[in-house]
C-alpha cells in the first residue's frame, strides 16, 4: 500500500518535470508553492513575496537595468557579478590604480567610490491590472486601433495609479498581450563601489571558459546603496547614508548537495518559449547559422590581430568579448535545439493543442492560428534572413559600415527634422566618435570588411540586394574604400563633418564608404524592412491568440509561465550534474583545485594571482571549505535563467544565500526557446568562494563583519 502510494506520487508528480519556468513572485501560492515544497523548500510563498510584511523580493533589486543584485547586509551592501560591475570598476581605473587588473576593496565606508549613472531598482508592489489596461479595447474593429488604445491606457494608468512621490509605476505585458501587470518601484541612484576581485579571479577563464562548465570564475563584485536621511532614493550626496533594507539575505556556509533544492530570483531579459515549431526550425536552421557565419569571420580576423599585437588586443578586448558572447551562445543553442529535438517536441505539442481546440469546439477562434503561422513563417523567411545579414554586417560587426550608418541617419535627420537637429546630431557624433576611433584599427577592419561584404553579396537573399553589389569584385571595392574613404581615421571623419549641412552632405555623398552604406541601407529600407515589419506584426498578433489558446485549453495543472520581460521572477530546481555527450558526465561542483589545474602563468585568461596561490599552498581556507576540506568555487542546478539573471541570488531551501548566478552551460543555452531538464543548467559562484576571497584574499574583515553568516542552523555574527 505504502509502495503503491509512493509509486502514485512519483507518477503524478515526476519531480524532475517540476522544473523550468520563470514565475511571477506574487503568484507563487498554489501550484508553484506545492512544487517547491515537493522539491524540498522549507519556506513559504509569503516569505518570498508579501504585500504585508518584508519579504525576499525586498532584497532583490534590478542592477543598472540589465543585471540583478541582492542585499546582503543591514547597511545596504549588495552583491552582483564582476561582469555586471565591470564598467564601473573600469571607469575608476587608471594606469596607477588599475582596479580591473588588481581588484579594489574599500576597507572603510568613506573609501567607497560613487558611480555616475549607476542605479538599482526595487519592486515595492506587484498588481494585475489587465482589466484596466484592456478597458474599451475589445470592441474596437482593427488590430491597429486596439494597440493604440492599449498604449493610451498604459500611459494614463502609469500616471494615475496610486504611488508615493518618490516611486514609479511600471506597466508590463505578460503572455504576449494577454495579461498586464503593474510594478510599483523605487530607484536608488547613489550606488557606490565597495569591492571587486582582480580580473584573474572575477573573469578567470575569460572567453575560453565563457558559457562553459566546469567553471572556475569568481564572478562577483560588491556595491552599497546610499539613501537620504529618510531612507528614500536620492541623487548622490556625501551626506547620504547607507540604505536600511526591508530584507537582506543571510549567507550560508553549509553549501548544498546534489539533488538539493535551490531557487534563483532575478530579472531575466527575454525568452521565446512559446514559438511555434516553424519559428524554431527557422532560428535553428537558417537565422542562427547566418549570424554565426558573419561573426565567425569577424572573430577569426580580430583574434589573429589580437594575438600578434598587444595594443590591438586592448583596443578590441571589449568589442571582441561582446561579439563572442552571443556567437558562442547561438552555437550552443543550435546544438541544444537539435539534440533535444525541440522541433519534434513542439510539433507534438501543436498536434495535441489542435486536438483540444477541436474538442472544445473552438475552431472558429483558434483553428486558423497554426496554419497561418506556417504560411507566415514561410513567407517571412527570406526577409528575416536578409534582416539578420544586414544587422550583423552593416550594424554590428564591420566598424566602418556602422560608422557610415550613423552618417546615413544624420542625412535622414536633416531631411526629416531640419538644420538645427542636424547640427546637434552632427556635434554629438563628432564627440562620440572621438572615443570610438581610439579603439579602431583600420587594418583589422579592412580584413573584416572584405569578408563580410563578400558574405553579404553572395549569401544574403539576392533579390533584395542593390544591383551595384551583385557580382561585385569585393577585393577591389575593399582596396578602394580603405584607400579613399575619410572614415578610416578620426581626423578624416572630422574633415568630412566640417561645414554647413549642404557642404557636409555633399562631401559625404562622395565618400566611398558612405556611398556603399547608403546603397545598402536604401535597398534594405525599401526591399526588406516594410515587408518584414508587416509580417512580423502579423506574427505578434498570431502569437497573442496562440498564447491565449494555450492558456485557455491547458489543464489547470499545466506549467505555463510568461516569457521573460526584464521583470522580477522566481525559478527553482535542484543541484544537478549533467551528461553533455556520450560517455561524459559532469559533476555539479568545482573547487579551488580546478583553478590551479587551469592555471597558466602569465596567460591573459588563466593566470592566477600570487596571493591566491599562496593561500592554496598553505591551505589557509578559514571556514570556507566543503566537507572534503576543499574551497568550493562554482556549482550548477536546473534553475531556468537567461541574460539579465546575472548577479541573481541563488538560495537554499531556507532562503539563505548559497551563491550568485552568472552563466549557463553551453549545451543548454537553448533554454531561451526550449527548456530541457536534461541539459539546461545555470552556473553560480559558491557563496563560500565569495566570502573566502573577501576575507582571506582581500582581508576585508570590515565587510565580513557586516554580514549575517549561517553555519548549520546556528547564526554566527
Ligand atoms: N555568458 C555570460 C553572459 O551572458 C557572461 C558574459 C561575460 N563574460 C565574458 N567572458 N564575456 O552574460
Ligand atoms: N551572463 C548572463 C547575464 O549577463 C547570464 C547568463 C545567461 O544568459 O543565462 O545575464
Amino acid at each position: 500500500m505504502k509502495f503503491l502510494r509512493l509509486l502514485l506520487i512519483l507518477f503524478v508528480f515526476p519531480t524532475f518535470a517540476q522544473q523550468g519556468g520563470m514565475w511571477i513572485p506574487s503568484l507563487l501560492k498554489g501550484m508553484n508553492e506545492t512544487e517547491m515544497k515537493n522539491l524540498g523548500m522549507k519556506i513559504t510563498a509569503e516569505d518570498i513575496y508579501s504585500v504585508n510584511k518584508s519579504s525576499m523580493k525586498d532584497a532583490v533589486p534590478h542592477f543598472d537595468g540589465g543585471c540583478t543584485a541582492e542585499v546582503i547586509s543591514p547597511k545596504g551592501l549588495i552583491l552582483t557579478n564582476h561582469h555586471c560591475g565591470y564598467d564601473n570598476v573600469q571607469s575608476h581605473s587608471t594606469v596607477e590604480h588599475d582596479y580591473l587588473t588588481n581588484g579594489f576593496w574599500a576597507y572603510k565606508m568613506d573609501e567607497e567610490l560613487p558611480n555616475k549613472d549607476l542605479f538599482v531598482t526595487f519592486i515595492i508592489r506587484i498588481e494585475d491590472i489587465t482589466t484596466k489596461v484592456l478597458e474599451g479595447v475589445t470592441n474596437l474593429p482593427s488590430e491597429a486601433e486596439k494597440q493604440k488604445k492599449i498604449q493610451e491606457n498604459i500611459t494614463l494608468l502609469t500616471k494615475s495609479l496610486p504611488k508615493e512621490a518618490w516611486q514609479e509605476n511600471l506597466i508590463k505585458t505578460f503572455f504576449d498581450g494577454n495579461q498586464y501587470i503593474l510594478f510599483v518601484t523605487e530607484t536608488f541612484k547613489d550606488v557606490r563601489l565597495v569591492g571587486a576581485p582582480p580580473s584573474s579571479i572575477g573573469k578567470f577563464g575569460s572567453d575560453t571558459d565563457n558559457w562553459v562548465w566546469p567553471r572556475h570564475t569568481g564572478d562577483f563584485s560588491l556595491f552599497r546603496i546610499y539613501a537620504d536621511k529618510n531612507n528614500r532614493p536620492a541623487e548622490y550626496s556625501k551626506d547620504n547614508v547607507p540604505y536600511k533594507p526591508k530584507h537582506f539575505f543571510p549567507i550560508s556556509l553549509n553549501g548544498v548537495k546534489e539533488n538539493d533544492f535551490t531557487m534563483v530570483m532575478g530579472y531575466p531579459g527575454r525568452t521565446q518559449e512559446y514559438l511555434p515549431s516553424f519559428a524554431v526550425e527557422q532560428i535553428m536552421n537558417e537565422l542562427n547559422p547566418a549570424r554565426i557565419e558573419v561573426r565567425d569571420a569577424t572573430l577569426k580576423t580580430q583574434n589573429a590581430f589580437m594575438r600578434k599585437d598587444p595594443a590591438i588586443k586592448i583596443q578590441y578586448a571589449a568589442k571582441n568579448a561582446s561579439i563572442a558572447n552571443a556567437w558562442k551562445k547561438w552555437i550552443g543553442e543550435a546544438k541544444g535545439l537539435k539534440k533535444s529535438n525541440a522541433v519534434g517536441a513542439k510539433q507534438k505539442f501543436e498536434a495535441a493543442l489542435t486536438e483540444k481546440i477541436n474538442q472544445a469546439g473552438k475552431q472558429a477562434e483558434y483553428g486558423h492560428v497554426l496554419n497561418e503561422f506556417k504560411t507566415n513563417y514561410a513567407n517571412i523567411r527570406e526577409y528575416a534572413l536578409a534582416r539578420d545579414y544586414y544587422n550583423e554586417v552593416v550594424l554590428r560587426n564591420c566598424e566602418i559600415l556602422t560608422f557610415g550608418y550613423k552618417l546615413y541617419q544624420l542625412e535622414q535627420v536633416l531631411a526629416s527634422k531640419g538644420e538645427q537637429s542636424f547640427n546637434d546630431r552632427k556635434n554629438n557624433l563628432i564627440k562620440g566618435f572621438h572615443d570610438t576611433y581610439k579603439d579602431f584599427n583600420a587594418q583589422v577592419d579592412e580584413k573584416v570588411f572584405e569578408q563580410l561584404v563578400q558574405i553579404y553579396a553572395t549569401k544574403s537573399p539576392q533579390q533584395f540586394l542593390p544591383t551595384s553589389l551583385k557580382g561585385i569584385d569585393v577585393a577591389a571595392l575593399t582596396a578602394d574604400v580603405f584607400k579613399n574613404s575619410k572614415l578610416t581615421t578620426y581626423t578624416g571623419l572630422q574633415e568630412l563633418l566640417n561645414g554647413d549641412s549642404k557642404t557636409v552632405i555633399e562631401k559625404m555623398n562622395q565618400d566611398k564608404a558612405y556611398i556603399l552604406v547608403k546603397t545598402m541601407a536604401e535597398a534594405y529600407d525599401k526591399n526588406v524592412a516594410p515587408k518584414w515589419n508587416e509580417m512580423n506584426l502579423k506574427n505578434i498578433a498570431l502569437q497573442r491568440t496562440y498564447m491565449k489558446a494555450i492558456m485557455e485549453l491547458s489543464p489547470k495543472s499545466a506549467r505555463i509561465f510568461p516569457d521573460a520581460n526584464s521583470t522580477l521572477r522566481v525559478t527553482y530546481g535542484k543541484v544537478k550534474g549533467y551528461k553533455p555527450n556520450d560517455a561524459v558526465y559532469y559533476e555539479p561542483f568545482t573547487t579551488l583545485d580546478g583553478v590551479m589545474e587551469k592555471y597558466v602563468p602569465g596567460d591573459y585568461e588563466f593566470d592566477v594571482p600570487k596571493k591566491l596561490i599562496d593561500l592554496y599552498n598553505t591551505k589557509d581556507f578559514g571556514s570556507y571549505t566543503d566537507k572534503n576540506g576543499k574551497v568550493p568555487v562554482a556549482f550548477i542546478a536546473t534553475n531556468h535563467t537567461t541574460g539579465g539573471n546575472s548577479g541573481s541570488p541563488a538560495l537554499d531551501a531556507k532562503g539563505n544565500l548559497i551563491g550568485c548566478n552568472f552563466d549557463r552551460v553551453w549545451e543548454g543555452t537553448m533554454s531561451d526557446i526550449y527548456y530541457s531538464p536534461d541539459i539546461c543548467r545555470n552556473i553560480m559562484v559558491d557563496s563560500r568562494y565569495i566570502l573566502f576571497i573577501i576575507d582571506k584574499f582581500a582581508g576585508a574583515k570590515n565587510l565580513i563583519e557586516e554580514l549575517k553568516i549561517v553555519k548549520n542552523t546556528t547564526v554566527k555574527k
